[in-house]
This record gives structure tokens, C-alpha cells and sequence, in this order.
């Protein structure tokens, strides 16, 4: 498919992140619903790989935030392997922006002013949910939640410590724009000490 948004074409003169942030504000504005579903990889200190989708939270200090649980699966992975490739695939834009590179915690603080802005059931899911654990089913989970819910009415619900951010820094990005004729457009920034070496790939 080809569109008529306008969406800046990447060249070696753009920052990388600066130039993601346009194009995701274009996305954005062409009523894509999804624009801020992004994919995450991680893999074991072995290399096996697994993949999920996150949503995307914004950027801090230059990293790409997500928020999740510190004690699931894909934090097991993070904790021994701190790698993880992110994608997103905006298919009604035909671009899609890869994104490599190595990953922190947030400050706790800053996971708490995260925590504190999301919906309240949202908050008491993240105290009960064991993520990535296997469980029975979800009628123990229900039941907790009314517990929880019950156990801090009233009040504000703390965020737990095994809940929070992480924040991907980049050091490669790929810019991918989808043409007709299958003569796709691919650059690719990659860092180098502190600046971005600016290459296009072929497709
Ligand atoms: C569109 C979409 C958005 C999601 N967003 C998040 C998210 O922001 N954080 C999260 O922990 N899980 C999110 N999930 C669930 C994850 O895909 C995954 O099931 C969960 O994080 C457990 O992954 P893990 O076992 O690899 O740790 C989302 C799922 C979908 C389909």
C-alpha cells in the first residue's frame, strides 16, 4: 500500500531518535490504533530468543520505555542477557523501525510516576499477577484482585517493587519504507563512539 503521509525520509543529517519521534508522531496522526504496539526480543545468556508484544511508553534519557514485570520471563532473560531488539510494524504506513541495543531499569522513581498514572484496576493487576508463572486458572487470580481491592480501598495502591520499567538505549536503528515496485527503502543508523554512522541497506 502505498500512503500520502507526509513522513520524513531518513538521511545521514537526522538523529535517529529525533527522527523515530517524527515518524511515530505521523503514524500516530494517521489514526493508526496501534501505532504503539511494539515488539520486543530478549534472549537466555545462551542466545535462545523469545519475542512478545509491549506497549510502547515513551522516551527517557534517550531510552525506549516499556513497563512490565521485574520477575517474568522476559525479565529472567533481561537480568542474565540486558540485549533486546524492538520492532514496530506499522503495515497501514507500510514503515517499519528496528531497534537494537542494551537495557536498564528505570529509576525507581521514575517507575513510581508511571505506576501512579495508570488505571486503578491496572494497578491492583500488577500486585496479583505472578507473570509468566504458571497457574490453575484465573479464579484464584479473581479472587485476589477482589482481596486487594479490598485491602486498599480508600487509598492510593503502592507500586509493587516487582513491577516496573525498562528503558532500551539504542546503538542501531533501521528505518524501513515499503515501495510498490519491491524496491523497498532500508537505512540503517549505527552507533559509533558518539556519533551514527548512516547506511541504506538493500532491501
Ligand atoms: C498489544 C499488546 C500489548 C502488550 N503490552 C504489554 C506491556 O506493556 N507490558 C507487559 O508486561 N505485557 C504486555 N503484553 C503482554 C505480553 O505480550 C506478554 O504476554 C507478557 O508481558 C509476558 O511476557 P513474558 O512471559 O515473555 O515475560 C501485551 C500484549 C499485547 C498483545
Amino acid at each position: 500500500m502505498q500512503t500520502n503521509i507526509e513522513i520524513e525520509t531518513p538521511t545521514p543529517s537526522h538523529d535517529p531518535l529525533a527522527l523515530f519521534a517524527s515518524w511515530y508522531s505521523a503514524v500516530e496522526r494517521s489514526g493508526d490504533p496501534h501505532v504503539d504496539t511494539m515488539y520486543l526480543a530478549t534472549a537466555t545468556s545462551d542466545g535462545l530468543p523469545s519475542l512478545r508484544a509491549v506497549l510502547y511508553k515513551g522516551v527517557s534519557a534517550g531510552r525506549i520505555r516499556f513497563f512490565t514485570s521485574y520477575d517474568g520471563r522476559k525479565a529472567t532473560e533481561l537480568t542474565a542477557n540486558p540485549r533486546a531488539a524492538l520492532l514496530f510494524c506499522w503495515r497501514a504506513v507500510e514503515r517499519q523501525v528496528r531497534i537494537e541495543g542494551r537495557v536498564e531499569k528505570l529509576d525507581p522513581a521514575e517507575s513510581d510516576a508511571y505506576f501512579a498514572m495508570r488505571p486503578r484496576e491496572s494497578q491492583l493487576g500488577a500486585i496479583v499477577s505472578p507473570q509468566s508463572r504458571e497457574i490453575a486458572g484465573l479464579a484464584d487470580l479473581e479472587t485476589r484482585l477482589a482481596e486487594v481491592a479490598v485491602s486498599h480501598e480508600g487509598r492510593a495502591v503502592p507500586r509493587p517493587a516487582s513491577w516496573g520499567g525498562y528503558g532500551v538505549v539504542p546503538d542501531r536503528w533501521e528505518m524501513w519504507i515499503g515501495r510498490m515496485a519491491r524496491l523497498h527503502e532500508r537505512y540503517a543508523y549505527v552507533r559509533d563512539g558518539d556519533r551514527w554512522r548512516f547506511t541504506m541497506l538493500a532491501p
